[in-house]
């Protein structure tokens, strides 16, 4: 089957099951092209929770797909590939999350949104690069524990001088790749270039950065901005949405190693399939889904 052959293939498909399809920002071009809705981790969430649909076939990471099951129970939530984990979300299981409680009992903890639904039901509300500031800085008290990213973190805790963040030792490995000598070179070529960073990215590349975002943020960022040239600190899918939604502007990967090989697993091949069979199914024990509702609902009442 070709592209245009699957594509109609699939359509068919998502009238029959009455399914929409939600799509990552750093998904394959065609994934995104043929998805209802793309965006950053906190948009896909509340869509999954606001959709009438029946079906979410979601295009991103399991962390992702999780996070839609946790929110809309009554749904299929599909994830076309199981093996599109994040590692980032594998740095911390429940049982670290326990015992940092034990550690620091009167802290509570924020998780990233990047962590497994297990993690989740230990936690007190969470976060998405797009909110953690603001999550943060809602919660009482001075110390708070912050996981699992240590980049993003460190970031946040730049932003909450009243607040001390007790960081894990995550991160993600595509952003890694991403060198602060990779942002000079870019800039000494390009000066009036604007560099845009998310912050997962190391804290020296952040540091050189004219603003630090979630992915959506970006691409805002970039709509308003009077800049023609943008230096991008994130996973290249980014760039597909910031070309096609600013066509006169020139986005610039800060480095072409920064593919996030679980998010390309996806494919229209796949997407197809998965609507065909109705499966993988992301399914959740409703303990632990009961509980991590509760963190992913508070973050969304503070940011509503
Ligand atoms: P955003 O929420 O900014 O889209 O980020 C998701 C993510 O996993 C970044 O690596």
């Amino acid at each position: 089957m070709n592209n245009t052959e699957l594509i109609n293939r699939i359509n068919e498909l998502k009238n029959k099951r009455n399914a929409i399809i939600l799509a990552h920002n750093y998904q394959n071009v065609e994934v995104q092209d043929i998805a209802d809705i793309t965006g950053d981790s906190l948009e896909l969430s509340r869509k999954a929770s606001q959709t009438k649909a029946d079906v979410i076939v979601f295009c991103g990471v399991s962390f992702m797909a999780e996070t839609a099951a946790i929110l809309s129970p009554e749904k299929k939530v599909l994830l076309p590939d199981t093996n599109a984990g994040c590692p980032l979300a594998n740095m911390i299981n429940a049982e670290d999350v326990i015992a940092l409680r034990k550690k620091y009992p009167n802290a509570p903890v924020v998780s990233y949104v990047n962590t497994s639904a297990a993690v989740k039901a230990e936690t007190d509300i969470a976060c998405t690069s797009a909110n953690a500031i603001k999550v943060v800085g809602s919660l009482k008290g001075k110390e708070i524990i912050f996981i699992p990213d240590k980049y993003l973190g460190t970031y946040v805790q730049s932003k909450t001088p009243d607040k001390k963040l007790i960081l894990w030792e995550g991160y993600c490995p595509t952003h890694l790749k991403i060198l602060p000598e990779h942002i000079l070179e870019l800039k000494n070529k390009y000066p009036d270039a604007k560099v845009i960073v998310h912050p997962e990215c190391r804290t020296e590349v952040a540091n050189l950065a004219d603003a630090a975002l979630s992915t959506s943020g970006m691409i805002k960022y970039a709509k308003e901005s009077n800049a023609k040239t943008f230096i991008v600190g994130t996973e290249i899918g980014l760039l597909h949405k910031l070309k096609k939604e600013n066509p006169e502007k020139t986005f610039l990967p800060a480095s072409n190693l920064a593919v996030c090989p679980n998010m390309k697993l996806i494919t229209l091949e796949k997407i197809l399939w998965s609507l065909e069979e109705m499966k993988p199914e992301v399914l959740i024990p409703k303990d632990i889904r009961e509980k991590a509702l509760n963190s992913v609902n508070r973050m969304i009442e503070i940011v509503a």
